[in-house]
C-alpha cells in the first residue's frame, strides 16, 4: 500500500487523475476499464480529468466504466441515483460513450439476480484496470458496511444508521434515504488490477488510520485493501491526522519522488 499525503482535496484530485490518465494511456489499445466511485471524495479527481479532457485532449473514447453501487429502489433518472450522479459529475463532460458506463439496476425486479449479473458483466469486460474508491467514516468501501464478508460479491446490502445519516445530506430528509443498495462486494473490488482510494477531511481520519494501520477485519471493511498488491491511498492532511506513522509515509514518498526525478534527469 502506498500512502500519499497531500495538502488538500484538490491536490489529491490531481494525484488520482494522474493514475487514471496513466491507465488510459497504457490500455488505449485494449480499451481501458475504469471502476468509478460516486460521493464527494472523487469529485476533485473528476474535475481535474474534465479539465485535462477539455484543455489537453485527454480522451476517454475507448474506455468503459463500472460504478461501485446503486441505491435499491431509485430509478436511473432519480436526482440522487448514482446512475445520474456520475453522468452529471463526469460522463456528460468527457467523451466516454454513455452506453459504456454500467451500474447495477436499482429497480431490477430481482435485485439478487441483477447483482450476480453485474459481476458477470465486469468479468466479461475483462475486469477493472483501475478502481477509484472513497471511504465511509465507518470504514465502508462501496456499500460494504462493517460486518461484510471480506470475500463478498456484488449483492443486496442494508445501509447502517451512520451511512444513512452521512448520506442524508443529499436527500430532503433522513427518511428519504434508501435503506438498501446493490453494491460490489469486497471480493469483487479486490479483483481490480489497481486501486486508488481518496479521502479528505477530519471525519475520515479514524477510518483512514484503520485502513492503513489497523488489523484486517470486517469491523473496518476497507482494511481488506491491505491484501491488494497495488493500492494507492491519497489523503489530505486532515484525513491523515490520525496515522501513527505519518512522518514515515512522508519520508518514503519524498524518497520515491527524489528517485523518480533523478531517473528523469
Ligand atoms: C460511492 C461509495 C461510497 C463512498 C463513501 C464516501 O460510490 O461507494 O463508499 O465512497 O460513502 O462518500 P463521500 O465521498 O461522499 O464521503
Amino acid at each position: 500500500m502506498q500512502i500519499h499525503i497531500v495538502q488538500d482535496a484538490e491536490a489529491g484530485g490531481v494525484v488520482a487523475a494522474d493514475a487514471v490518465q496513466r491507465v488510459l494511456e497504457e490500455q488505449r489499445a485494449t480499451g481501458p476499464v475504469l471502476g468509478l466511485a460516486t460521493g464527494s471524495s472523487p469529485l476533485p479527481a473528476y474535475a481535474e480529468l474534465i479539465r485535462r479532457h477539455r484543455e489537453e485532449g485527454l480522451s476517454f473514447a475507448a474506455a468503459r466504466a463500472f460504478l461501485l453501487d446503486e441505491y435499491v429502489g431509485l430509478p436511473d433518472e432519480h436526482e440522487q441515483s448514482y446512475h445520474r450522479f456520475i453522468r452529471e459529475q463526469l460522463i456528460s463532460a468527457i467523451d466516454m460513450p454513455d452506453e459504456n458506463v454500467a451500474s447495477p439496476d436499482g429497480t431490477a425486479s430481482d435485485p439478487h439476480a441483477e447483482a450476480a449479473a453485474y459481476d458477470r458483466r465486469i468479468a466479461e469486460a475483462g475486469g477493472v484496470d483501475l478502481q477509484i474508491l472513497g471511504i465511509g467514516s465507518n470504514g465502508h468501501i462501496a456499500f460494504n458496511e462493517p460486518g461484510s464478508s471480506l470475500g463478498s460479491r456484488t449483492r443486496v446490502v442494508g445501509l447502517t444508521r451512520s451511512t444513512i445519516a452521512d448520506n442524508s445530506r443529499y436527500f430532503a430528509s433522513r427518511e428519504d434515504v434508501p435503506v438498501q443498495a446493490l453494491s460490489q462486494g469486497l471480493g469483487t473490488i479486490l479483483e481490480a488490477r489497481r486501486i486508488v482510494l481518496v479521502a479528505s477531511g477530519e471525519n475520515k481520519a479514524a477510518a483512514v488510520a484503520q485502513l492503513v494501520e489497523g488489523g484486517i477485519s470486517s469491523r473496518w471493511p476497507a482494511t481488506v485493501l491491505q491484501m491488494h498488491p497495488e493500492v494507492l491511498v491519497v489523503v489530505d492532511e486532515a484525513a491523515a491526522s490520525r496515522l501513527e506513522l505519518h512522518e514515515d509515509y512522508r519520508h518514503e514518498r519524498a524518497l520515491e519522488e527524489g528517485e523518480l526525478a533523478s531517473r528523469r534527469r
